[in-house]
């Protein structure tokens, strides 16, 4: 096939349906190519709805005509019917096609659904952006898993994609924090909380910060540490350097315990730090900095965006400022195409008055350059994982819990699987992730076990334990073999001639995969894949009730679905890493 998908295919095809019809120029907008109802076929289309409208004749007329270009170019018949139904044309794949892509998913394994779609295009995703000193939150573990399956999805799909974390180590904060060092005993602290010595120097940020609060003299104090922190004074750069490492060295810890990529970058706030004044002779000779109160200030009310202050009446530069040297460097310096920020909705404001100043200032010329990939708040159970406020949490904690209730499940399910342990924690895992991943993460989300954990439904165990169940099946075929059944179900071979609608239910939904995914490197929705494999489960399962599989006694129709199967599980497995979850073969 000429084209990557077969719905890309269908593009092609009425583009040179409509061009041989001399069509063309009479369309006013693209038209729409949708997945109808399998009563339907694959893929439906209203290009007849359009034409017929500015042609000013019926729609089935226009139709027609079109359906019949379109099986004179479809030469190798990837389409088995094309039809019209009132003002649509609709177009079923053809069997041939479908185990061709069969045959595919088979061959390629592990690499079936890598494309080359977004080749030439860089992105950074920046995502886990943690503050040094300062213990993660919700928002956090969320960008992370976010953050996390775009990375993936992206390189799948040919981009090069980059991750940077673009933590939070600059800013007065670290004033205040290296005012409470030495006033405090820090270095006592730190050595007494082995374990835990972020939660220790955050509980030191925040004492001194209640103790300098109605103190002007010791605000002071603090104020005057950043500034010597800014003029390179070597010891606060040392004190500093400590709090930066011990944190990065925190922060690889939780990215080892969600098994989240490597990172690409570290270039925190403080990389940018020399790159600021130029951001502000750049706006200032582009007469958009104002000096208002003190302070210097891009006014955006024009747009009602409010007022964005870059520097505050004492000197100190700010969060979004250094934001601006950010977009100017990576869209500058690095050269990259689009730079993705996974970060909570309540930022969204913040990134409105970066990108708005960076259009102003000529750093963003394409409006698509630069996007908040935005999520609502997860709240997580009480209790176990969060401190008394709500605010943090130690994500070790939630998967102690998470490990310790999965391991129990797997206990009463499989009480004779060996390696019960190690698999309580990849559900586990799963089940956190991709209760995340599976809600549109726009929306506001109410984490509970009961749902996250479960076996059946939407949820990540259900579709390790759908792949699971298959390798069973597969075993359990292997079996039979070594006892001389003998069988060839992984030679190619053309597939029966008329096959069942389960069969065909489940050759469709694999024939979807690689559209899902081109359609979430677009959109940044992973709940599209999870929906997808939901679904595709779910097709298998009424597939596996309906049609028997082992107990099939006509060979070539048994190695048949024991391939269909296969490469059910192998695009179960190859979606599941996408999204950062591990798929066990037994469990
Ligand atoms: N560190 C910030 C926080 O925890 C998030 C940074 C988001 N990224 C950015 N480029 N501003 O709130």
């Amino acid at each position: 096939m000429p084209s990557e998908t077969s719905k890309l295919y269908l593009e092609h095809l009425l583009a040179s349906s409509l061009s041989e019809l001399k069509l063309t120029s009479h369309l006013d907008r693209s038209p729409d190519i949708t997945v109808p109802d399998q009563r339907f076929g694959d893929y439906a289309t209203n290009v007849s709805l359009i034409l017929a409208k500015k042609l000013k004749v019926a729609p089935p007329e226009v139709a027609q005509k079109i359906s019949e270009a379109v099986q004179k170019i479809d030469a190798k018949k990837v389409f088995a019917e094309v039809t019209v139904a009132g003002g649509f044309i609709n177009f079923r794949l053809s069997q041939e096609y479908l185990s061709g892509n069969l045959n595919k998913i088979l061959e390629q394994g592990d690499l079936f659904g890598c494309s080359i779609t977004g080749q030439g295009k860089s992105v950074v995703v920046e995502y886990f952006q943690n503050n040094v000193a300062k213990p993660p939150h919700v928002g956090h573990l969320r960008s992370a898993v976010i953050g996390d399956c775009l990375l993936r999805i992206l390189k799948s799909q040919g981009f090069k994609a980059v991750s940077d974390t673009h933590i939070g180590d600059w800013g007065t904060q670290f004033g205040i924090l290296i005012w409470a060092y030495k006033h405090l005993e820090g270095d006592k602290i730190v050595a007494s909380h082995p374990a835990d010595y972020i939660t220790a120097l955050n509980r030191l940020y925040v004492d001194a910060n209640t103790m300098i609060e109605n103190k002007e003299e010791l605000r002071e104090q603090a104020k005057q540490e950043f500034a010597k922190l800014e003029k390179g004074d070597t010891e606060n750069r040392r004190l500093w350097q400590k709090f930066v490492d011990l944190s990065l060295g925190d922060f690889e810890r939780y990215r080892q315990l969600l098994e989240v990529l490597p990172f690409g970058h570290n270039m925190g706030e403080s990389f940018y730090e020399d790159k600021m004044p130029g951001v502000l002779s750049d706006l200032k000779l582009k007469g958009l900095l104002v000096e208002s109160q003190g302070a210097q200030i891009v006014d955006l009310e024009d747009k009602k965006l409010g007022v964005a202050v870059l520097v505050k009446s004492d000197g100190a530069t700010t969060y979004l400022l250094r934001d601006l040297a950010t977009v100017k460097y990576r869209l500058g310096e690095m050269h990259i195409s689009k730079a993705l920020y996974v970060v909570d909705n309540r930022q969204s404001h913040h990134f409105d008055q970066v990108f708005e100043i960076s259009a102003r200032a000529g750093y963003i010329t394409d409006p698509a350059a630069v996007q908040h990939v935005d999520f609502g708040f997860m709240s997580l159970p009480e209790g176990a994982i969060s401190t008394r406020k709500g605010t943090t949490v130690s994500l070790q904690n939630l998967f102690d819990e998470a490990e310790k209730r999965a391991l129990k499940i797997i206990e009463a399910k499989n009480p004779e699987l060996e390696n019960k342990n190690a698999v309580a924690r990849l559900v586990a895992l799963a089940a956190i992730k991709y209760f995340d991943l599976s809600h549109n993460r726009k929306t506001e989300i109410v984490f509970t076990w009961d749902k996250a954990l479960s076996f059946e439904g939407n949820t990540g165990p259900y579709l390790q334990y759908t792949h699971a169940r298959i390798h069973g099946i597969l075993r359990k075929a292997a079996g039979n073999r070594q006892q001389g059944t003998g069988s060839r179900e992984q030679a190619i071979e053309p597939a029966p001639l008329s096959l069942m609608p389960h069969e065909l239910g489940v050759l469709r939904k694999l024939n979807q995969y690689s559209e899902v995914l081109q359609q979430v490197a677009q959109d940044y929705l992973p709940n599209q894949l999870c929906n997808y494999l939901f679904e595709l489960s779910q097709a298998f399962n009424s597939f596996y009730q309906e049609v028997p599989v082992l107990q099939e006694k006509d060979e070539a129709l048994r190695s048949f679905r024991l391939r269909l199967i296969t490469a059910t599980a192998q695009v179960i497995k190859n979606g599941l890493y996408l999204l950062g979850i591990e798929a066990p073969e037994e469990m």
